[in-house]
């Protein structure tokens, strides 16, 4: 099959990861790039790293107002589809990316295949929240990473086409966690002692657009008499300087991370303190207590398993959980066995 497969964030290139070499095994693959991350430490350094397939089309969209950064995907994506004739057009997650690719290949009629369908956080203010639902709705085939995943479509009314393939990110983080230990030097060039930091990172709009969020979580960290590193996402940094906050010399801000120094930087942290989807994983998948920097998540096993807290932005939550929450409990498997693109490659195949 010739299969078109949309990235342009970040999480979608380490899911992309994956993926791709794996799909290709079977089929033909055009990989587009929307251009949604285009700073080399947001974009490229993933493909170098990781070994994902060089892009066949990078739309180099870049940022801008929802609306302007869809319409522009939705214009350029059709114009390839036209063009390129796939037979389905594969997306990840949860981005005006995922959306963009989902929205062309239902006005065209190409099959839709969703991987990380199902989630919901029930916040339909997030933007992540109204392009997952609407992905999933045009979706054919909804790859979830979880029993829970298949449990709020059927709530929707989706059953046909749903298979619960594990998480692809359990699939990165096991190809890549070797690696990461053997060949990032992240900790020595900060100087920094295997559990003896907390690390944080902060992106979501919900938290970077609110100053009053903003300004509680810094405060909370700046305070928390620990060390913290902060790999910071470029639209945090943007608003810490707008808001002219005030960051304490206990907090190292670091420009983003390639894959690999951040799975070093996850596996020696104390713990993790977060609002990202893909960390709170992660930290799962590697046993750091994550302390989640939201008032709901889509990962709700972390929090059942004991080993994710949420504490939105109220500053004494988040040091009390930064001084206080340790899991008692060994995480348990439920996010498959890592093997999800193996299985979403196999009933693509079918
Ligand atoms: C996007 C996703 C979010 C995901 C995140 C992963 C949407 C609506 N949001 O959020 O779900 O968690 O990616 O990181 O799709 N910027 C740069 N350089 C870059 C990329 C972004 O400077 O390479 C800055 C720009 O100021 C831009 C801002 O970051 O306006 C936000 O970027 P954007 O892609 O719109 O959203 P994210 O916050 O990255
Ligand atoms: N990540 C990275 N470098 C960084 C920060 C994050 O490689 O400096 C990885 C992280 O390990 C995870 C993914 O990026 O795999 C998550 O991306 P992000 O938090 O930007 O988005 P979300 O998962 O919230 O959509």
């Amino acid at each position: 099959m010739k299969i078109l497969t949309v990235i342009g964030a970040r999480p979608q290139f380490i899911k992309a990861a994956a993926v791709s070499n794996k799909l290709r095994e079977n089929h033909q693959e055009i990989l587009v790039h929307t251009g949604q991350h285009y700073d080399s430490n947001m974009s490229d350094i993933f493909f170098e790293e990781l070994g994902i397939p060089k892009p066949d089309y990078n739309l180099e969209i870049g940022s801008g107002n929802h609306g302007y950064q869809t319409g522009k995907m939705l214009i350029a994506l059709e114009e390839i589809c036209l063009k390129e004739k796939p037979d389905m057009i594969l997306v990840y997650g949860d981005t005006n990316s995922t959306l963009a690719g989902a929205l062309v290949g239902s006005k065209l009629l190409i099959p839709i295949a969703h991987i990380e369908a199902g989630l919901r956080s029930f916040n339909k203010n997030m933007p992540e929240e109204q392009n997952r639902i609407l992905t999933d709705h045009i979706s054919k085939y909804l790859f979830v990473p979880s029993k829970t995943a298949v449990d709020n479509l059927n709530k929707e009314g989706i059953t046909n086409g749903v298979h619960n393939t594990g998480d692809v990110m359990f699939d990165a983080i096991n190809l890549f966690k070797e690696k990461a230990e053997l060949k990032s030097n992240i900790l020595s060039v900060l100087n920094l002692e295997s559990k003896n930091y907390i690390l944080s990172t902060i992106h979501r709009a919900e938290n970077t657009n609110d100053i009053n969020r903003l300004s509680n979580i810094i405060k909370a960290l700046n305070n928390s008499n620990e060390n913290i590193i902060l790999p910071l996402h470029p639209r945090t940094k943007k608003f810490i300087k707008d808001y002219n906050i005030t960051i304490s010399n206990k907090i190292k801000i670091i420009e983003p991370v390639g894959y690999l120094d951040m799975i070093k930087l996850m596996n020696h942290a104390k713990k993790i303190v977060t609002d990202s989807g893909g960390i709170q994983k992660e930290a799962y998948f590697l046993e750091i207590p994550c302390i989640t920097m939201r008032d709901e998540t889509e990962w709700v096993e972390t929090i059942n398993n004991g080993w994710n807290i949420l504490v939105g932005s109220d500053v004494e939550k988040i040091k009390n959980a930064i001084h206080n929450f340790t899991p008692t409990t060994k995480p348990q498997m439920v996010f498959g066995d890592g093997n999800a693109a193996e299985i979403i490659s196999s009933i693509i195949s079918q």
